[in-house]
C-alpha cells in the first residue's frame, strides 16, 4: 500500500528519512522529482528554524559572503538566480553580501518552501525577488536570460540527471553558471559511500568538459558544515556577447513568453494556462491545463 503525504509528514516528524523510504517503496536506485518534492516539502520551514542557531547562522554568513564574493570577482550582474531556492536562507545572504541593485529570482520544486521563501526574504529586507516554482530539469526562464545562474546543493539530489540539468542551466546563464554542490570526486571515501546511499549528483565538471563548457575553475570550497558532504565550486563561463531576451519567465516546455491573463499565467505557444497559487506562479510543466480557448474565453471577459 502507498503511503500517503500525510503518513509520510508524521514519519518525517519521528526523524524518517522520506527520500529512502520512497525511493523503497517505488523500487527506484535514484531519486525522482516526485521524491524529490515529497522530501523538501516535508521539511519546510527547517532551513529557516537553523538560522536560529548561531553556529548555523555563522556558517551561512561566510558561505554567502564567499559567493556574493565570487560573483563580483567575475562581473557586476544585472540579474541573478538561484536554482532550486529553497527557503531562500541562502539567496537572502547573497543578495545582502552583493549590496547590488540586481534583479533576483529563485524557483524551487516545492510550493511551500518558495512560500517560506518568500517570507524569509520579506522579513530580511530582501523582498523584490521574483520566485516561483519550476523544476531544474525544464527550467521556467528564458534562454540567456539571467546573467549570473547559481545552485546551492540542488542538483545534489538528482544523481542520474546531471546532463540535462547542466543543459538547461547553461541555456538559461547569460555569463557564469556558479555550481555550488557536493564534491564527489574530492570527497573521502566515506563521503562518497555517503553520497552514493542517497543518489546524490556526481561529476559535474567532467559532464560541463564533455559539453564543451568553458571550466574557469573546480575545488573545494573551505566552509563545510558536514565533511561528508563537503562544497565544491564550479565556475563556468558562457559567451557574453548573447543578447538577453525581452521577457525572463517562460513556458517551461517551449521557453516563450508568458501573457499574464485572468489571475493566471498563459502560454500562447503551449495553449496552456499555469496557475499561480497564493500569489506563486507554479510553472512545473505538469502544472499547466491544456486550454486552447482561454484566450478567447478570458479575452471575451
Ligand atoms: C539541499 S536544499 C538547498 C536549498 C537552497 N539552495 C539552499 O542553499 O538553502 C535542495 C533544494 O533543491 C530543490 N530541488 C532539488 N531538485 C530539484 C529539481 N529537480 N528542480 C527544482 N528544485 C529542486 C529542493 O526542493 C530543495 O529545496
Amino acid at each position: 500500500m502507498t503511503t500517503t503525504p500525510r503518513q509520510l509528514k508524521s514519519l518525517y516528524e519521528q526523524g524518517q528519512n522520506i527520500s529512502a523510504l520512497l525511493r523503497e517503496e517505488k523500487g527506484c536506485q535514484h531519486n525522482t522529482e516526485e521524491i524529490i518534492e515529497t522530501a523538501y516539502d516535508m521539511q519546510t520551514g527547517s532551513y529557516i528554524a537553523a538560522m536560529e542557531n548561531a553556529e548555523c547562522a555563522k556558517h551561512k554568513k561566510d558561505y554567502t559572503s564567499e559567493i556574493a564574493k565570487t560573483v563580483l570577482s567575475l562581473c557586476d550582474p544585472r540579474s541573478i538566480l538561484e536554482a532550486g531556492v529553497g527557503e531562500a536562507t541562502t539567496l537572502s545572504g547573497v543578495l545582502q553580501h552583493l549590496k547590488t541593485e540586481a534583479s533576483s529570482f529563485g524557483f524551487d520544486l516545492s510550493w511551500s518552501r518558495v512560500a517560506y521563501a518568500r517570507r524569509w526574504l520579506q522579513s530580511q529586507g530582501v523582498p523584490n525577488s521574483t520566485l516561483c516554482t519550476g523544476s531544474l530539469l525544464h527550467i521556467p526562464f528564458a534562454d540567456n536570460s539571467i546573467d549570473v545562474v547559481y545552485t546551492s546543493h540542488s542538483i545534489e539530489p538528482n544523481g542520474g540527471n546531471e546532463e540535462p540539468i547542466l543543459q538547461e542551466l547553461f541555456r538559461v546563464t547569460r555569463k557564469f553558471l556558479i555550481l555550488l554542490e557536493p564534491g564527489y570526486e574530492l570527497a573521502s571515501d566515506e563521503a562518497r559511500r555517503r553520497m552514493d546511499s542517497h543518489g546524490y549528483c556526481k561529476n559535474l565538471k567532467g559532464i560541463a568538459d564533455y559539453l564543451g563548457y568553458d571550466v574557469l575553475e573546480h575545488k573545494l570550497l573551505p566552509f563545510t558544515p558536514n565533511p561528508l558532504n563537503p562544497t565544491a565550486i564550479t565556475i563556468i563561463k558562457k559567451d557574453e556577447d548573447a543578447a538577453p531576451p525581452s521577457y525572463i519567465l517562460a513556458c517551461p516546455k517551449f521557453k516563450t513568453p508568458l501573457e499574464e491573463m485572468g489571475d493566471m499565467l498563459f502560454s500562447p505557444e503551449a495553449l496552456v494556462v499555469y496557475p499561480i497559487v497564493g500569489g506563486i506562479p507554479c510553472l512545473r510543466i505538469e502544472n499547466g491545463i491544456i486550454a486552447s480557448k482561454y484566450e478567447e474565453v478570458m479575452g471575451a471577459g
